[in-house]
């Protein structure tokens, strides 16, 4: 099938090569040339391990290009895809003009075209945004008739730092079709997934995804608040954990605890969701209990620090892991920054340091960063650990006390083995561990 992919970023670029792997002839497109460019010489624009490797070979098989033709890109295709961004408000709800804009577009291309063509909306959009608005718009522009367009949503379920797994092996396709053309390109682009598909109509589509992320969002401050409380009462969270997890209608997954979830999507979503709700008179008291845990989370970070060192004003602070989680160097929504603004505000020296995320981190906050995590940690009277990178969880204690000056680890992710900690004579505290 000749597909386009509207947008190049991380859901676009990961959905254009994982269907160009699987046969289908896709061009990418986006209006910024430089990453057209970069995507032609086959360079990934962003940081996903698997994924310049699949660019790479879909370039040189001829079955993946860029372009920033997207007229003609449209109407040479069968079907384009819609994963433009979707950005917060200011208010929580989403963002619909990218949305808007790339549906003008497809309309425009249409205009000209002979035949059928269908559009799919992958972004992530509130229930009604593709029968609501996509779908109008398109009509709108192009004044087909309604029989021959195709729209449908299918949300993407990719995790970053595992993207092209997720694209590759996925736990269910969602075929949220609007019409019967839709339905069957959507089963013919995923005819090689053997995972459960669920067809359903676009909107149950839309809120599959937001329930999905919001779902896992709670779960994760649900675990957050029983660790705050086995941090009062010697409790041990990660054996609490276990013992949830292997109740198989609980599952083992997403009961981390820690300093609280960031990313693009999870606070994002659940934010949209809440907001969407509202504005359907429908109250979320679930959605915002789960920000309100995440904001305060970071913040016991902080105040443990405090309780060791008394008071931060002139101590030197390492926070290892700027990422919003390993193997990534997106630092969206990254608790790093709540931390780390607040102990600047606090007077502390705050070094840092991540294997990917550095140069995207000095954008938004602008401390000190150190080449390696062993140089981070020099002469540091406390080192916080934010992000659980397999780099800093292999890191040699004894040269870590070596090299400290004072002997305070706060552990946000719980990923230090604590005994060990403990037997080198470190003051060790983590969230969950009383
Ligand atoms: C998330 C979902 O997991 C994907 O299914 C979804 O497709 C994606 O959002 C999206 O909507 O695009 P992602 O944001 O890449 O994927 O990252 P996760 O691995 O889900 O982690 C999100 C945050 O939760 C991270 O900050 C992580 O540290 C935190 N987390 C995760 C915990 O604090 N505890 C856990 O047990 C798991």
């Amino acid at each position: 099938m000749n597909v386009t992919v509207m947008g190049t970023g991380y859901v676009g670029l990961v959905t254009g090569a994982t269907l160009s792997d699987s046969g289908h002839k896709v061009t990418c497109l986006d209006i910024i040339e430089e990453k057209v460019n970069e995507l032609n010489q086959g360079k990934s624009p962003i940081f996903e391990p698997g994924l310049e490797e699949l660019i790479k070979k879909g370039i040189q098989a001829k079955t993946l290009r860029g372009s920033t033709d997207i007229e003609n890109c449209i109407r040479e295709s069968d079907v384009t895809f819609i994963c433009v961004g979707t950005p917060s408000n200011k208010n929580g709800s989403i963002n619909l003009s990218y949305i808007k804009s790339a549906s003008s577009s497809i309309g425009r291309a249409l205009r000209v075209k002979e035949g059928e063509h269908t559009v799919i909306v992958k972004s992530t959009v509130v229930p009604l945004t593709t029968e609501e608005t996509v779908l109008p718009t398109i009509i709108k522009k192009c004044g087909w008739k309604r029989e021959r367009l195709g729209v449908g949503m299918n949300p993407e379920f990719l995790r970053e730092g595992c993207a092209v797994n997720d694209a590759q092996k996925p736990d269910r396709i969602v075929i949220g079709f609007a019409d019967e053309l839709s339905k069957k390109i959507m089963n013919d682009l995923y005819a090689k997934h053997k995972c459960p598909k669920l067809e359903c109509s676009p909107r149950t589509a839309e809120l599959i995804k937001y329930a999905s992320n919001s779902f896992l969002a709670t779960k994760i401050s649900f675990v957050n608040e029983i660790a705050n409380m086995c941090n009062s009462w010697s409790i041990d969270f990660k054996e609490v954990s276990e013992g949830m997890g292997l109740d198989s209608r609980i599952s083992p997954l997403f009961l981390r605890a820690g300093a609280g979830f960031g990313g693009s999507c999870f606070p994002k979503d659940v934010k949209a969701l809440a907001a969407a709700s509202r504005t359907s008179k429908v109250e979320s008291k679930m959605l915002d209990a789960a920000l309100e845990v995440n904001e305060a989370q970071p913040l016991i970070i902080v105040e443990m620090a405090k309780e060791r060192l008394g008071v931060l004003k002139g101590k030197k602070i390492t926070v290892l892991g700027l990422a919003f989680k390993p193997d990534t160097d997106d630092i969206r929504e990254s608790r790093s920054e709540i931390v780390i603004k607040k102990l600047v505000d606090e007077g502390a020296i705050v070094t840092g340091h991540d294997p990917e995320a550095m140069t995207n981190f000095r954008e938004i906050v602008d401390i000190e960063m150190a080449a390696t995590s062993i140089e981070a940690i020099d002469e540091a009277d406390c080192v916080i650990l934010m992000t659980e990178w397999q780099e800093y969880i292999n890191l040699d204690y004894k040269l870590i006390k070596e090299k400290m000056s004072g002997n305070v680890v706060i552990d946000g992710r719980r990923a230090f083995d604590y005994r060990q900690m403990e037997e080198e004579g470190f003051d060790y505290k983590a969230i969950g561990l009383g």
